[in-house]
């Protein structure tokens, strides 16, 4: 059996902690960015962890996906983010879902994240079971990650298959 690790990003940071998460997970892992995530799933995935930026408080949209290409994020993923790819799965029994974020640290108490939208969406679409759902914090909306962010992702990863 086998994880994936989809995520999405606009300067990087959210693909650093994707990365550091499946660093941290036990047996075989693919990373892929959203834009080429396979659907349906791969038979052999029993552990799916996705991530994302939060934009406006939830998971991002094409409005808001465009805008961070207008503030100078990286363009060419603008049509499919994680909610529109979590939106196409159907239900796949026995599936375990980690879902995890990006934040600005500066307001880290107002709520709303993409990470825990993503896991609403889960539960809705009943594409699986949410295992874990955790937030990674950044200086602002380009990053960089806090100190610890990518060890703490590491460790976040360690305790997803163990
Ligand atoms: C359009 C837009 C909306 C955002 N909205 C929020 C928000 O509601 N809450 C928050 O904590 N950060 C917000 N941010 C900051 C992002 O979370 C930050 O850019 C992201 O974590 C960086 O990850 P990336 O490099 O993987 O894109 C927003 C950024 C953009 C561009």
């Amino acid at each position: 059996m086998s994880t994936l690790v989809v995520f999405e990003s606009f300067w990087g940071n959210t693909a650093t902690v994707a990365q550091a998460v499946a660093d941290g997970i036990a047996g075989p892992v693919e990373v892929v960015g959203v834009a080429d995530a396979p659907t349906p799933l791969p038979h052999d995935v029993d552990l799916l962890v996705v991530g994302g930026p939060t934009h406006a408080f939830g998971m991002t949209r094409a409005g808001t996906r465009r805008d961070a290409v207008k503030q100078g994020g990286e363009a060419g993923h603008e049509e499919t983010g994680i909610r529109e790819w979590l939106a196409a799965l159907a239900p796949v029994p026995g599936l375990d879902v980690a879902t995890f974020d990006t934040r600005a640290a500066a307001v880290r108490r107002l709520p709303g994240s993409a990470a825990r939208g993503a896991a609403r969406s889960v539960s809705h679409t009943h594409l699986g079971r949410v295992v874990d759902t955790e937030s990674f914090y950044v200086d602002d909306k380009d990053g960089p990650l806090l100190d610890g962010e990518v060890e703490r992702a590491r460790a976040w990863g360690r305790t997803l298959r163990s």
